[in-house]
C-alpha cells in the first residue's frame, strides 16, 4: 500500500468515527476534558472514543492474554504491577525486575491508547493488556476468548478525589476553573471519563459472579489490608499459583513490597520519568503516584458530601451483593 493511500484509509476511518461520534449525547461538564460523549452508556472524550470504537472491531488479544481493567484512578498501575511481578517472578528477579526502570504503564499497554490502532504494536513476551473499557462495550474478541479479567475497583470517593486532581493537573486547568463541588456534582451524575463509576463496577461484578473462571474481581483497600492474602488469590486465579516453598519463603509479601507504594514511587524512573502517550499530553510519572491511601477523601470532602455520594452509590449497588 502507497503512503497515499494510507493515509486515505486513515481519514476515511477518521472520518467514519467522526460521523458516529457527532451524533451521540454531549456534556461539556467535566471541565479538564472539555466535550464528552455518551457512547453504549459510558462518557468519553472524542479522541479516546474513536480508539475505544476502533480496539471493539479490530482488536484481538493473544490467547494467553491476561485482560487488566479498570476504571480510572482505581489502581491500574498498581494492578498492573503486582501481576507482571505475580507472572514473571520466575524470570527476573529483585535486581533485574522491569519495574525498577519502567513506569507499569510503559510495560502493560492500554488497549485504548497504545493498541487502539495497532493490536500488534506490543511486546508479546508480556501477557498483559490494559483496559479502562467498560465490561459492556468489550471488544468481542476478548469476552469469546479464555483471556482472564481481572478488574480493580476503589471507595468512588477515593477515585472521586484522585481522578479530580489528576485531571486538573495534565489539562493544567487550574483548581479554580473546576471546584470540587463541580466534579462531585458532575461525578454524581455520573459524566466524567469512562463513567458512570456505578455502571462500571456493576458490569465487572456481575461478570465475576456469573463468570468466576474469567473474570476475578479484587477491591483496592482490600490490598491495601491484607496484600498477601490477595496477591496469593491473584497468582491462583491466573494459573501461577505460589507454591508451598514460595509462600515458606515469603514470596506473596516480598511482590506486595516490591509494588508497595512506598518502593514504587520512590524510584528514580517514577519520580523523574515521563509518559508519552499518542495523542494524548505527556504525563509526569510522577503524577500516577499520588498518596496511594485508602481514605484520602476524607481530607477534601465533608460528611454530608461524603453521605450524598455513599447514598447514591448504596442505591445503584443494591441488590447486587456488592458493598
Ligand atoms: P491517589 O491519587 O489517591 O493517590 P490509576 O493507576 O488507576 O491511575 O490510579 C491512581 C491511584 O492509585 C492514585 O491514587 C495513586 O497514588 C494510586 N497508586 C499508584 N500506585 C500505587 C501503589 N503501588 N499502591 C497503592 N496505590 C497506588
Amino acid at each position: 500500500m502507497t503512503d497515499a493511500s494510507k493515509t486515505n484509509e486513515s481519514s476515511n476511518t477518521n472520518n467514519k468515527y467522526e460521523e458516529i461520534i457527532s451524533n451521540l449525547p454531549q456534556d461539556n461538564g467535566w471541565k479538564p476534558f472539555g466535550k464528552l460523549y455518551n457512547y453504549q452508556g459510558f462518557w468519553y472524550a472524542p479522541s479516546l472514543l474513536q480508539n475505544v470504537i476502533s480496539a471493539q472491531q479490530s482488536f484481538t488479544p493473544q490467547p494467553k492474554d491476561f485482560i487488566l481493567c479498570s476504571s480510572p484512578k482505581s489502581g491500574t498501575a498498581w494492578l498492573k504491577a503486582l501481576t507482571f511481578s505475580i507472572v514473571s517472578r520466575n524470570q527476573v528477579d529483585d535486581s533485574t525486575n522491569p519495574l525498577l526502570k519502567k513506569l507499569p504503564h510503559e510495560i502493560v499497554p492500554f488497549m485504548e491508547i497504545e493498541l487502539a490502532q495497532n493490536s500488534s504494536n506490543r511486546n508479546l513476551d508480556i501477557p498483559f493488556v490494559a483496559t479502562h473499557i467498560p465490561y459492556t462495550s468489550m471488544p468481542k474478541s476478548i469476552i469469546d476468548s479464555d483471556c482472564k479479567i481481572i478488574y480493580i475497583s476503589r471507595d468512588p470517593k477515593d477515585v472521586l478525589i484522585s481522578h479530580w486532581i489528576f485531571d486538573i493537573k495534565v489539562s493544567g486547568i487550574g483548581l479554580e476553573s473546576f471546584p470540587l463541588e463541580e466534579a462531585l456534582e458532575q461525578y454524581c451524575k455520573g459524566v466524567y471519563p469512562f463513567g458512570p463509576y456505578w455502571d462500571h463496577v456493576l458490569g465487572f461484578w456481575k461478570a465475576s459472579l456469573e463468570f468466576p473462571e474469567k473474570v476475578l474481581f479484587v477491591k483496592y483497600e482490600d490490598l491495601k489490608t491484607d496484600g498477601p492474602f490477595h496477591v496469593t488469590r491473584m497468582a491462583k486465579f491466573m494459573g501461577h499459583p505460589f507454591s508451598v516453598e514460595e509462600k515458606q519463603q515469603g514470596v506473596p509479601e516480598k511482590i506486595v513490597n516490591m509494588c508497595s507504594f512506598e518502593n514504587l514511587s520512590s524510584l528514580e524512573v517514577n519520580k523523574n520519568g515521563k509518559y508519552n502517550l499518542p495523542d494524548l499530553p505527556t504525563v509526569e510519572n510522577k503524577s500516577f503516584f499520588r498518596k496511594g491511601k485508602a481514605g484520602d477523601w476524607k481530607n477534601h470532602l465533608t460528611n454530608e458530601k461524603a453521605e450524598k455520594l455513599d447514598q447514591i452509590m448504596k442505591e445503584k449497588f443494591s441488590g447486587s451483593g456488592l458493598v
